[in-house]
């Protein structure tokens, strides 16, 4: 699929949110709430998926720019990210009323509404999901996040790497390392991935 194409057809996923607005199908979140959609580049091999949307995303309709968006995009420039090879985004894509956890419903509903065919549009070799919620959003199964973070699970057609959300790194500023560590360990793996994709 072309670059013109991918773009053609989020811009389409995004869009449908008017058309279901009206109908009365999305989420009972309050009306002032914006959606957020994901933001990068549309051939990422890198895939970063963040469980809602707090105040500033809301107010701004783009993903992680409040504090725990400030840490992750600091830790990305630090470890040299390259940002045509990221894409950022979230489960649910509205702000839950006062910054609450999405109920299961909500992540079943914006997961098989939205976040499914980002995933089929982008394609990223890899997957890093920040955070519990958004680990069990795309992996039922997998293990509890303490236990999963910076371990790779094969995901479909790509590699799974889960961390921690970095609003828990805000929190407990030991869990930072943990955080650079794994980011570290997930853009080392997407070096290796397209080397091995270059060399076949
Ligand atoms: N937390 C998230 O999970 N996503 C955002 O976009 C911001 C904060």
């Amino acid at each position: 699929m072309s670059t013109e194409e991918k773009r053609e057809l989020l811009k389409k996923l995004y869009f449908k949110t008017d058309i279901e607005t009206k109908i009365g199908q999305k989420p009972p979140y309050s009306e002032s709430e914006r959606f957020v959609t994901g933001e990068g580049s549309v051939d990422a091999k890198i895939m970063f998926i963040g469980e809602a949307p707090g105040q500033k995303e809301s107010e701004q309709g783009r993903p992680f720019v409040g504090r725990s968006g400030m840490l992750l995009r600091t830790l990305l420039k630090e470890l040299e990210f390259n940002p045509a090879d990221c894409f950022i985004t979230n489960i649910v894509k509205w702000r839950p009323p006062q910054n609450r956890t999405p109920t299961p419903q909500e992540i079943i509903y914006c997961y098989h509404t939205y976040l499914k065919e980002e995933i089929d549009i982008i394609k990223p070799l890899i997957i890093c999901t920040l955070g519990a919620s958004s680990l069990k959003s795309i992996c039922p199964m997998a293990p509890n996040i303490t236990t999963a973070r910076g371990k790779q699970i094969v995901y479909e057609n790509c590699i799974l790497l889960p961390t921690i959300h970095p609003a828990y790194a805000l929190y407990n500023p030991a869990e930072k390392e943990t955080l650079r560590k794994d980011l570290k360990t997930v853009k080392e793996l997407a070096q290796d991935l397209q080397n091995i994709a270059k060399s076949t």
